[in-house]
């Protein structure tokens, strides 16, 4: 197969690619990435002297480059995009553009050329949860933060186009990623790295927002089965069955280091913070025989060691960092 990536120098892109590569000795992977401050050449290093492997520089915004690309792939993996909450409550013009406009440019192409599409999609789409219920396929849309609220416009614009130009297109809406590159101001890097520079980690409220995590891996092994044996037309909902509590999270990190709640700083609450997430990925276990294969303690602690061993890459990337973060997306 021939796939053309989005955002493939970004945390769950590059995993991804890497993978899959690994996994498929007959597809052959473009990756187009524009490099913002999230995207990272040097995340595939692993594969840059692979002939299966070519990386193009380019704005998914940029109809002229994605049409040269699209006429020659078999399925396209959208993974390209404006990804942190934070700086979406701070800048929204930049979600709506990589995320709203560059999802349209690209969809364009896909129609033209009739290739396959898979979206990468956020549980952040659907808004938040109290203490009961899970997010599922028929949930209602409700984002509550401009970057959500970019992902849920591209989201409809991919159903759209299923309707309305017969685009062999599928979804998927997926909880907190964690692994290895993931860029080192979301909560989990930025927790492990403020801890080996012997900084306290921040916690938003009183830490008691819930969020569900998924190993990056098993998130991409059940993108790869939607992507090759999906329902067209459809979305799927994909969870870690990991719901936890950010200071359990926080409190797990310190655990590792042998440190204890001294080590982390309670600080003002995000902006309209959601309270919890959480998937019923039942669809996708039942329909494709995917369930997360990954144990949380056990994927935290070779994600730990990981950061422990890559010092070198999180440095060069501390400079890109906003200050007053501490969540993924
Ligand atoms: N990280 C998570 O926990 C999570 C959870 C659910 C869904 N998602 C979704 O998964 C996808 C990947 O997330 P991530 O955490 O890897 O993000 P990331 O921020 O680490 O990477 C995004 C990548 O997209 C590239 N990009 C941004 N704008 C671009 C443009 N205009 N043209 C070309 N490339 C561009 C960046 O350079 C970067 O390499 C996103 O669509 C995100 O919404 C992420």
């Amino acid at each position: 197969m021939r796939l053309l990536v989005t955002g493939g120098c970004g945390f769950i892109g590059s995993n991804f690619i890497l993978r899959m590569l690994s996994l498929h000795d007959d597809w052959t992977i473009v990756n187009l990435d524009i490099l913002t401050y999230a995207g990272n050449e040097e995340n595939l290093a692993a594969v840059s002297g692979d002939p299966r492997y070519t990386f193009i520089r380019g704005d998914i915004c940029d109809a002229a480059v994605v049409d040269a690309l699209m006429t020659d792939c078999d399925a396209v993996v959208h993974f390209a995009a404006e990804s942190h909450v934070d700086r979406s409550i701070l800048a929204p013009a930049a979600f709506v553009r990589a995320n709203v406009l560059g999802t349209q440019v690209l969809l364009d192409a896909a129609v033209r050329y009739n290739v396959r599409f898979h979206h990468i999609s956020t549980d952040e789409v659907f808004g938040a949860l109290g203490k009961e219920g899970t997010f599922s396929e028929q949930t209602p849309y409700a984002p509550r933060s401009p970057y959500a609220a970019s992902k849920a416009a591209a989201d409809h614009l991919v159903r759209a186009y299923i309707h309305t130009y017969g685009l062999k297109a599928t979804i998927s809406n997926c909880s907190n990623n964690y692994g290895p590159y993931q860029f080192p101001e979301k909560l989990i890097p930025l927790a492990v790295t403020n801890l080996i520079d012997g900084k306290k980690i921040p916690v938003y409220g009183k830490g008691e927002n819930i969020r569900d995590w998924v190993h990056v891996d098993d998130h991409n092994d059940a993108v790869a089965l939607v992507l090759t044996r999906g329902r067209i037309g459809e979305t799927y909902c994909i969870g870690g069955d990991t719901e936890l509590r950010n200071i359990d999270v926080a409190r797990a990190i310190c655990t590792a280091f042998d440190k204890g709640d001294e080590s982390f700083t309670f600080v003002t609450d995000r902006k309209g913070h959601d309270f919890r997430y959480a998937i019923d990925f039942s669809k996708i276990q039942k329909e494709l025989g995917w369930t997360p294969a990954h144990d949380f303690a056990a994927g935290l602690a070779e994600t730990i060691s990981w950061y422990r061993s890559h010092e070198k890459w999180w440095r060069k990337l501390q400079g890109r960092v906003i200050a007053d973060v501490t969540e993924k997306e």
